[in-house]
């Protein structure tokens, strides 16, 4: 088609387009770089002052009026595009919701997220350390020489490889993150430490990988009162029973001196747990006054300092407070169990929203 300087001609031309692309096609023939009109006002140079005047503003005048007309007719386009695409894409309200799964939050993160919480509420703060540990740091800074009886206690896995002559295991609790710390910071020092842990067993209240938590309270003060105290206080928020029945009974971990053994009290009724009362009797942790030689292998003055640790399992906890009956179910990743045990991730169950 031969291209004109007529405003009729291509205001026709341009109400016949029906696509953006031809739009756009016809735009660069007239305007673009090398379009008709950049030829046209090229060619100006050859005529004299007088026509090049008139001819100019002729031009100028044409390239507004075309520009005004294809942006006019490109919004047009636009607008009848979208309507079209309203009219086919119409949403039907009738269809059933399509049926999308959210995660759940694991009963041991839950639990874990429960304990910190209540922890944080006290002035502890959390610290962790790694699965694999040195014999070292796992026992003998604990007061557990090699050949102690005590060793047999947690039946350990020991890793193939050792590293400068020195053992490694798969730690069997969390206490040496209390060595690592103790050797790094200065007293005051109140943590706790929850994490994975490690021991040949395996039945239904044990499985080989666990997870335990660990306290450690040090300053130049603290007694075996404030240890029962802190204790109390978080099974009561934790299992959140205002009057549930506890005894703390003598017992012996080579890391504290005097030990004890915390029990809670409950009633088993047709397989079913209640916790916080009852006539019998479950073990829920260990505790102690950290036992001066372990401050010392630590290089803390055990003249001027003292405290108290305690630990314990994860899983129990998790079992006891959300009836969970088996703990290698925790583990199994069966997603019926997940979606049954597991947590919302939006239900904040957590004061501190975690
Ligand atoms: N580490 C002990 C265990 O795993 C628990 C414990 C920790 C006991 C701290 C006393 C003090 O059995």
């Amino acid at each position: 088609m031969s291209l004109s300087l007529d405003k009729n001609d291509i205001t026709a031309r341009i109400n016949k387009i029906s696509s953006i692309e031809e739009l756009e096609k016809l735009r660069i023939e007239y305007i673009g770089k090398k379009g008709f009109l950049s030829n046209e006002m090229q060619s100006l140079s050859l005529l004299s002052i007088e026509e090049k005047k008139i001819k100019g503003q002729e031009l100028n005048l044409f390239k507004s009026f075309f520009e005004q007309t294809i942006n006019n007719k490109k919004s047009d386009l636009e607008i009848s595009a979208l309507n079209e695409k309203l009219e086919n894409e119409q949403i039907d309200a009738t269809l059933p919701p399509r049926d999308f799964n959210t995660g759940k939050i694991h009963p041991i993160s839950q639990t874990i997220y429960k304990i910190i919480d209540i922890f944080s509420s006290m002035g502890f703060s959390v610290e962790s350390g790694p699965d694999i540990e040195t014999d070292f740091n796992n026992f003998t800074a604990l007061n557990i020489p090699s050949h102690h009886p005590a060793r047999e206690m947690q039946d350990t896995f020991y890793i193939e490889d050792k590293i400068n002559n020195e053992d490694k295991v798969l730690r069997t609790h969390t206490s040496p993150v209390q060595v690592r710390t103790m050797l790094e910071t200065k007293p005051p020092i109140r943590i706790i430490v929850p994490g994975r842990t490690y021991r040949s067993d395996s039945d239904a209240t044990h499985t080989p990988m666990f997870h335990q938590v660990e306290g450690l309270l040090i300053d130049n003060s603290s007694s075996m009162a404030h240890l029962k105290g802190c204790l109390i206080d978080f099974l009561k928020e934790f299992f959140e029973i205002n009057d549930l029945q506890y005894r703390f009974r003598p017992s012996y971990f080579p890391f504290t001196e005097p030990s004890a053994e915390m029990d809670i009290a409950f009633t088993k009724n047709n397989d079913v747990w209640k916790v916080g009362a009852g006539d019998q009797w479950l073990e829920i942790l260990g505790c102690g006054m950290v036992h001066p030689k372990v401050l010392e292998n630590c290089k803390i003055d055990s003249k001027t300092f003292q405290g108290f640790a305690f630990g314990m399992g994860i899983e129990r906890l998790s079992m006891l407070k959300y009836g969970i009956t088996d703990a290698r179910s925790f583990f199994e990743s069966d997603f019926r169990w997940l979606n049954h045990y597991g947590f919302d991730p939006l239900d904040l169950t957590t004061s501190s929203g975690i």
